[in-house]
């Protein structure tokens, strides 16, 4: 006889920790696997990690250019080691904080490799093997780096952002990625912000595809005015050793090209893992990743999937979580609790960059006639005193009801604003109800009620005339 749960979760990213907890807050007796340290790729090596770099790379930045403002640093350096030291106290603390939640919870942790071998059993594969019953099985086991098909690619020196964030620190002299997509630009971030000589490589026509095309414009020109270069409808031919360490053949626009780099940083997305139902005669539908149903039942009974592993999903810690708690819900026999049709998104460079809701191309797409309100920080106050002075805020209604469709944000505080916008489109809100609502001041937030207003064209802080800066 095994031990047998109501839930096993394998998988302690955001997705199955809080599956574990919730399932346990339900009444469930239930089981975490996880043979990676607590947290997942988020708090190990992806968002935490990340903006911890992109928040001390940004200081770095400023007390270099401090002058501007009065602030003489002389002689400013960092010293990597240190850095990293304290990304990992950050790290560790805060997976002490989820070990100690799911303790609280009574959740009982199996560290290893989850693998569900039959129906309702999952074998626990560490220096033993453990066998587990449980009535349901979640997965929740995330992704990994997508390593695309270019020669060269295993050369030592190519790296993921796995390697770069989680394990011994890195003294890179000379950055290419290869993707220009939302690791592609936070990591292009960090390094030029370091004043690491960075090659952004990106296949498609623009940064940040997916997102509002203003936003891939504008983050673009943010990192050449920090020294990197961007080369976009680029395709990397291969990569190859060569005395500067490699050498990364490209054809761009102006024909093939090449830049020569210590370290080559693959950002091409990330591909879900699905080695971890093996039953026999019982194959587990697959689509890019796992497919479930609106209950997130995968085409195994009694087998769930939440997160990244999940095909279609849009690979965000938040929105890990949020189908996490609804899966949890909806085996406890509730009504779903998170909506799922409307996702914040958001990028940390620095300003940060924050969407929800449709974009006005969406909108189109989807023949809503919408109708754009834009506000540039330009001439806002706040933004003006914190150097943030090149974003905007923009605001897409539908023509004929004046109801918030979506937003795309690019200025200071961004990922903190969005949530007041998400909000708003989640309620229906008007033109006319967002109007009313009274801004502090000097707040970034001003600039939401600022685009607002110029829906009805009567925003006061205008921009004022241009003055050069760094
Ligand atoms: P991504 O899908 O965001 O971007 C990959 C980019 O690489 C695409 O724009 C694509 O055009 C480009 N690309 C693909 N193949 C290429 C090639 N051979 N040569 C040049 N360019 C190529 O994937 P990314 O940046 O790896 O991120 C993975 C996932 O992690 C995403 O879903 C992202 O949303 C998530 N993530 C979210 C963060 C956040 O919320 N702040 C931070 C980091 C990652």
């Amino acid at each position: 006889m095994f031990a047998r749960y109501d839930l096993i979760v394998i998988g302690g990213g955001p997705g199955g920790y809080v599956a574990a907890i919730r399932g346990a807050q339900e009444g469930f007796k239930v089981a975490l696997v996880d043979s990676d340290g607590l947290g997942g790729t988020c708090l190990n090596r992806g968002c935490i990690p990340t903006k911890f770099m992109l928040h001390v790379s940004n200081i770095y930045r400023e007390a270099i250019h401090g002058e501007e403002v009065g602030i003489i640093a002389k002689d400013v350096s960092y010293d990597l080691a240190k850095i990293h030291a304290r990304k990992d106290e950050i790290v560790h603390k805060l997976r002490d904080g989820v070990a100690a939640l799911l303790s609280a919870n009574s959740v009982d942790v199996f560290e290893g490799f989850g693998c569900v071998v039959a129906p309702g059993r999952v074998r626990v594969s560490s220096e033993e093997v453990t066998f587990i019953d449980g009535e349901r099985i979640l997965l929740a086991v995330g992704a990994a780096p997508m390593i695309p098909p270019i020669p060269g690619v295993r050369l030592p020196g190519v790296i993921t952002s796995d390697t770069l964030l989680d394990g011994p620190p890195k003294d890179i002299s000379g950055l290419a990625i290869i993707g220009g997509g939302v690791i592609g630009v936070e990591m292009a971030s960090v390094y030029a912000n370091l004043g690491v000589p960075v090659t952004v490589l990106q296949a498609m026509d623009r940064l940040l595809p997916l997102l509002d095309s203003e936003i891939g414009q504008s983050i673009s020109m943010m990192l050449k005015k920090r020294g990197a270069a961007v080369y976009t409808s680029a395709t990397v031919r291969e990569i190859v050793k060569s005395d500067g360490g490699l050498t990364v053949n490209f054809s761009g626009k102006n024909g093939d090209e090449s830049v020569e780099c210590e370290n080559v940083l693959i950002a091409v997305g990330r591909k879900p893992h699905l080695g971890c139902v093996m039953i026999d005669g019982q194959e587990l539908k697959v689509d890019g990743g796992i497919v479930v149903d609106d209950r997130f039942r995968t085409s195994i009974d009694g087998i769930y999937a939440v997160g990244d592993c999940v095909s279609g999903t849009p690979q965000l810690a938040h929105v890990a979580h949020a189908q996490a708690t609804n899966a949890v819900c909806m085996m406890a026999g509730k009504e779903p609790e998170m909506d799922l049709s409307l996702i914040p998104n958001c990028i940390y460079t620095d300003p940060e960059i924050a969407t929800v809701g449709l974009t006005s191309d969406a909108a189109k797409k989807l023949g809503i006639s919408a109708r754009t309100s834009k506000y540039i920080m330009s001439g806002h106050g706040k933004s003006l005193l914190t150097g943030h002075d090149r974003g905007f805020v923009k605001l897409v209604f539908d023509t004929e009801t004046e109801v918030l469709l979506g937003a795309q944000l690019m200025c200071g505080r961004a990922s903190d604003m969005i949530g007041e916008l998400t909000s708003a489109i989640e309620s229906k809100q008007t033109a006319s109800q967002l109007s009313s609502i009274i801004h502090p001041h000097p707040s970034f937030s001003e600039g939401i009620g600022e685009a607002v207003e110029n829906f009805f064209g009567r925003a006061v802080h205008v921009a004022p005339p241009k003055v050069s800066r760094r």
